[in-house]
């Protein structure tokens, strides 16, 4: 199966969860997720080429998309993702009033677009650290995995 992890992170913290998420579903449950930094992508037919894929972002000024992303973003209405896959993911930082609200923009404009998200929006306060974030984490997967079984 091809499926591609899609990230974006200027401090790292969205980095280091991406790399995190893609370990983790090669160790739960041995399926190989491939890492692609948004700014190294020229076109994204990759989410129409891909059984399934994840977004990763982190939450900028004052609950604003990263600049990097606005392409990926405004190029989603235009792509076929009828019936396709999808899990959104990011971190943020709660001292600011729009708590990753990118996260939830993503998911909306990949719903519109005809992807089915069998997850729930995976939020992490800076970087993993604590029970609720590793739960959470595993239960992203668990419901990704399943759903891509079902498919
Ligand atoms: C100028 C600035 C604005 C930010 N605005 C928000 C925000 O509105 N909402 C939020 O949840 N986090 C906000 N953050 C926090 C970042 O999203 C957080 O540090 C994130 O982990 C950075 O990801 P990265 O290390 O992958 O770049 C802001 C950070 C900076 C520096």
């Amino acid at each position: 199966m091809n499926i591609n992890l899609i990230y974006a992170s200027l401090t790292g913290n969205t980095e280091a969860l991406s790399e995190l998420i893609v370990e983790k579903f090669k160790d739960d449950k041995n399926i190989d997720v491939k890492l692609n930094f948004v700014e190294d992508m020229s076109d994204y037919s990759l989410l129409e080429d891909s059984d399934a894929f994840i977004i990763a972002t982190y939450t900028y000024g004052d609950g604003d998309l990263p600049e990097e992303m606005e392409d990926l973003y405004n190029t989603i209405p235009s792509l076929n993702l009828n019936g396709k896959i999808y899990g959104v993911v990011g971190t943020g930082d709660t001292t600011y009033d729009e708590f990753c609200v990118c996260v939830d923009q993503f998911d909306k404009q990949i719903k519109k677009a005809g992807g089915v998200n069998p997850t729930s929006n995976l939020k992490i306060e800076i970087e993993a650290d604590c029970d609720e974030d590793f739960e959470n984490i595993n239960k992203f997967i668990e419901d990704f995995s399943n759903a891509l079984k079902e498919k």
